[in-house]
């Protein structure tokens, strides 16, 4: 089983280019199954799991989609669309191949899907998605461990209101409008920089949506959409986004003592004594993402103080704290929120990265405890970041992968 062994201690130092962003790359690649007329090219695609995964759905879809990791480059031609199933042994992989739902509905009038598996981070529901759906007039089915929606007179716009600003269920609705009769207002819609990124390449392909990123968003249906090629994260792009993207995380950095610079280049982050302890509570954006929880409390773990930790947008979200303890910190639960007192330094030990965000969280951990840190489960992290180890190497720290 592959694993990371990191030797904690060193300190960090150089430039480091940032990869485009999963939760911005999967519902664009989902987006291409809209692409009728052309073939869809993305650039600058990070090379993670996820992005294997999404494109072998398309592929099982007898659409043509080839990712070339080392250019960074996927192609995906949709033109045809052989079948509209996604079968359980890919969906269970990833709960973001849901998210070809929206399109299938919108290009084929149907759509059969397992129930999605992913992250063990909450039960995860999809019922907001599904509610869309059947209000942009879908027919849904369920049993036998898969969802059917069909739309066989086609779907037409409508008025809909979100209960929470569910990031896939606004994904998917914008998709499956985009190609509706008429006009969808979609109100209490997430507001995500995703969703901004996926309107804009949406409308590259033709849709007409106005209002990404704010509360209520309009999309005029259009019978059809073409592919289109774009830059999922350009350089310039990707780092003029991100201090506007990560305000809520640099502003409890600032907070915590670390110095931020922000520049036209990107962001610089300096800290040179111990940070100081601080509360988050993560909340749809533009509150602290949910995706930054785990590598927050990392860094509280042994910084001045003791902080709170609340976790409002998934109910089983702190199963880092049981693999942070094994390594000295001092962390209470008490519900929703994890009371992390900060201890003098971590130990080094055998840790398991039990999901995504919280693998990140254990490297991090990893880079400052005394010793030899091994992270196990380490397939949670390749599914969403693209050569970590490589990045840090260049940045000093010791830390390789190995097969034992
Ligand atoms: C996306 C991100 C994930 C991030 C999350 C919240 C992707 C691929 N994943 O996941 O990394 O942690 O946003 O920022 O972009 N909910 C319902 N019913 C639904 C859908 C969601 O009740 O139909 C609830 C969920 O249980 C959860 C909350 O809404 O408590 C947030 O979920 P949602 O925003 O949908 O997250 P995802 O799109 O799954």
């Amino acid at each position: 089983m592959e694993k990371l062994i990191i030797h904690g201690g060193r300190r960090l130092e150089g430039r480091v280019k940032i990869s485009g962003a999963k939760n911005a790359v999967l519902p664009i690649i989902a987006a291409t199954l809209l692409g009728q007329d052309t073939v869809s090219l993305l650039d600058e695609v990070p090379a993670l799991e996820d992005v294997t995964t999404i494109t072998e759905v398309l592929n099982r879809l007898g659409v043509e989609a080839a990712f070339d990791a080392e250019k960074h480059q996927l192609r995906v031609d949709a033109r045809r669309i052989g079948s509209c199933e996604a079968p359980y042994d890919l969906v269970r992989k990833m709960r973001a191949s849901f998210l070809i739902m929206g399109p299938l509905l919108a290009r084929c009038g149907k759509a059969k899907i397992s129930l999605p598996g992913g992250c063990a981070i909450g039960t995860r529901p999809i019922d907001l998605h599904l509610k869309g759906f059947e209000a942009l007039g879908a027919k849904i089915e369920i049993g036998h461990g898969f969802i059917e929606a069909s739309a066989p007179e086609g779907l037409k716009g409508t008025r809909i209101y979100l209960d929470f600003p569910s990031v896939g269920a606004t994904e998917n609705i914008l998709m499956a409008a985009s190609m509706a009769e008429g006009q969808t207002i979609l109100e209490n819609p997430a507001q995500e920089p995703e969703i901004v990124d996926l309107a804009n390449y949406l409308n590259v392909m033709g849709a007409k949506i106005r209002g990404a990123g704010t509360n209520v968003i309009k999309i005029d249906g259009a019978p059809k959409l073409v592919g289109a090629a774009a830059m999922t994260q350009g350089d310039i792009y990707v780092e003029n986004a991100i201090s506007e993207h990560l305000k809520p995380v640099i502003a409890k950095l600032k907070e915590a003592g670390v110095t931020i610079e922000e520049d036209v280049d990107g962001i610089r982050v300096r800290c040179d004594k111990k940070t100081k302890a601080v509360d988050i509570k993560t909340m749809p954006y533009p509150g602290f993402p949910t995706d930054m929880q785990a590598q927050f409390m990392a860094m509280l773990t042994i910084s001045e103080g003791t902080g709170c930790v609340t976790e409002t947008v998934f109910e089983n979200r702190f199963m880092h704290v049981d693999e942070l303890k094994r390594m000295g910190a001092n962390i209470r639960i008490d519900g929703r929120t994890s009371v992390v007192e900060g201890v003098d330094k971590l130990t080094g030990c055998q840790v398991k990265a039990t999901d995504l965000r919280a693998g990140a969280a254990m490297v991090l951990a990893g880079l400052v405890a005394e010793g030899e840190t091994q992270v196990g489960y380490i397939h949670h992290i390749d599914r969403g970041y693209d050569d970590l180890v490589g990045k840090l190497v260049g940045l000093g720290a010791d830390i390789q992968r190995v097969d034992r």
